[in-house]
């Protein structure tokens, strides 16, 4: 069998993720070769601790080689379009994280600091051809776009899909939220470093999974996928609010630039069914990962993140010292719910091993580039409802910009 060689963009927190879950590949020969990202002391320790052979702080010095068979894009959101499509353009098989990408202010002039203050259908218009860019690119060049959303490979989602086939109903409503405190993330904090706020980058994973399971409705049913036709969406800055800025101890991250903090989205699928994805960064005790699937002929309920196989007690938080507890958790005080495998309850070890057998038997990912289009394209349509104050039909959309 010939080894499926891997080079990864990025050597920070998502970076560790993905490399644990190529680890983890099972009857797959795969080989994480390379690393490269900006920092050359942060690229050298991530190397040299995880024992990957080559480092480099130009991801383009990943696509010299030959040998070299998927880039794993593992960089801040702004830079997935150039690195994929250079990736794409050198004819390597590419797995992106999410989002895949948005709109940065590219044609901006430098310094203009609030880029989320731009009319959203200049943003809408942007972010759509540079998802089309990628979409181009990977076409041209005839290699694979992996799309790294993990929601779609999470076991209880597994499950749920199984559930859904055999009891072969219509999906009348999906209900999906990621909710938690607030990213870790410097970028996060600025539109034209991450192109949106929770709705892109928390939303993204549940918009993700409502329009994969429609897709995959429509696909067992009639051969193509069901797609979203209208959306409403709010959004707000709660923590910009007085009455929160006044409080003295803050427990909710409140350093958001020009994104926002609270995102609700509905949707309308073609076949007049309805989706709803709430995603904010106000949430506190613990992420929320969920999903919820009323059908016809069945009711069922998904959570990525509760588990309730272990419970903990610590009268102070720091009586279980560096260990991992669960993501998100704002303190180890108290009754806790130790996650014993959160990223195996979350897809990730699930998607590598789809990834790395899709490029080995040539055939479509799961979680493919089309959906990662599909999210941009309604996340931005989205920011479109919610700056004009109402639903946002997509042909109609069409129409006006005349497209
Ligand atoms: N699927 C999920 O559950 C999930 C979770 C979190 C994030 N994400 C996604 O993963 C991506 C990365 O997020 P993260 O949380 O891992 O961010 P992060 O911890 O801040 O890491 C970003 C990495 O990108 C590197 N980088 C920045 N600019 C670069 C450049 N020009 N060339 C090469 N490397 C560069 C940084 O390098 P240095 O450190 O060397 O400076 C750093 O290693 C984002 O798209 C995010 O949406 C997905």
């Amino acid at each position: 069998m010939k080894t499926i060689k891997v080079r990864l963009v990025g050597s920070g927190f998502v970076t560790h993720l993905h490399l644990n879950a190529f680890r983890q590949v099972i009857g797959m020969p795969v080989e994480v070769v390379a690393v490269a990202s900006r920092t050359p002391e942060k690229v050298r320790e991530f190397a040299n601790r995880n024992k990957i052979p080559k480092y480099y702080t130009d991801y383009r010095n990943l696509l010299d080689d030959k040998d070299i068979d998927v880039i794993d894009v593992c960089v801040p959101n702004i830079l997935h379009r150039q690195v994929c499509i250079d990736s794409a353009e050198a004819g390597k098989h590419i797995i992106c994280e999410k989002p895949l990408t948005g709109y940065f202010g590219e044609e901006l002039q430098n310094g203009i600091e609030r880029v989320g203050d731009i009319p959203k259908i200049e943003m809408y218009k942007m972010a759509v051809r540079n998802a089309d860019d990628m979409m181009k690119a990977i076409e041209r060049n005839k290699v694979k776009l992996c799309y790294a959303e993990d929601f779609i490979y999470a076991p209880p989602v597994v499950k749920a899909k199984r559930l859904l086939k055999v009891a072969g109903g219509t999906i009348l409503e999906l209900r999906s939220e990621e909710s938690h405190s607030g990213s870790h993330a410097a970028y996060s904090r600025e539109w034209r470093l991450s192109g949106g706020g929770s709705l892109l980058r928390l939303g993204s994973h549940s918009l993700g999974l409502v329009i994969h399971l429609k897709n995959f409705e429509g696909m067992i049913k009639d051969g193509k996928p069901i797609k979203v036709k209208s959306i409403t969406a709010d959004v707000g800055n709660l923590t910009h609010l007085p009455s929160f800025r006044d409080e003295e101890k803050k427990w909710i991250v409140d350093e958001w630039n020009d994104v926002e903090d609270w995102a609700p989205l509905f949707l309308t699928l073609e076949d007049g069914t309805k989706g709803v994805v709430f995603s904010n960064d106000i949430t506190l005790g613990g992420i929320v990962n969920t999903l919820e699937i009323y059908s016809s002929n069945t009711a069922i309920k998904v959570d990525m993140a509760a588990n309730d196989a272990i419970k903990a007690y610590s009268p102070s938080p720091e009586i279980f010292g560096d260990e991992y507890i669960s993501e998100k958790i704002e303190t180890k005080a108290g009754w806790s719910f130790p996650s014993p495998d959160e990223d195996w309850m979350r897809g990730y070890p699930q998607e590598m091993q789809d990834f790395v057998e899709a490029v080995y038997y040539d055939r479509n990912p799961v979680s493919d580039g089309e959906l990662g289009r599909q999210v941009v394209e309604v996340t931005y349509v989205a920011y479109l409802s919610a700056e004009e104050g109402c639903r946002i039909d997509l042909d109609e959309l069409d129409k006006r910009i005349n497209r």
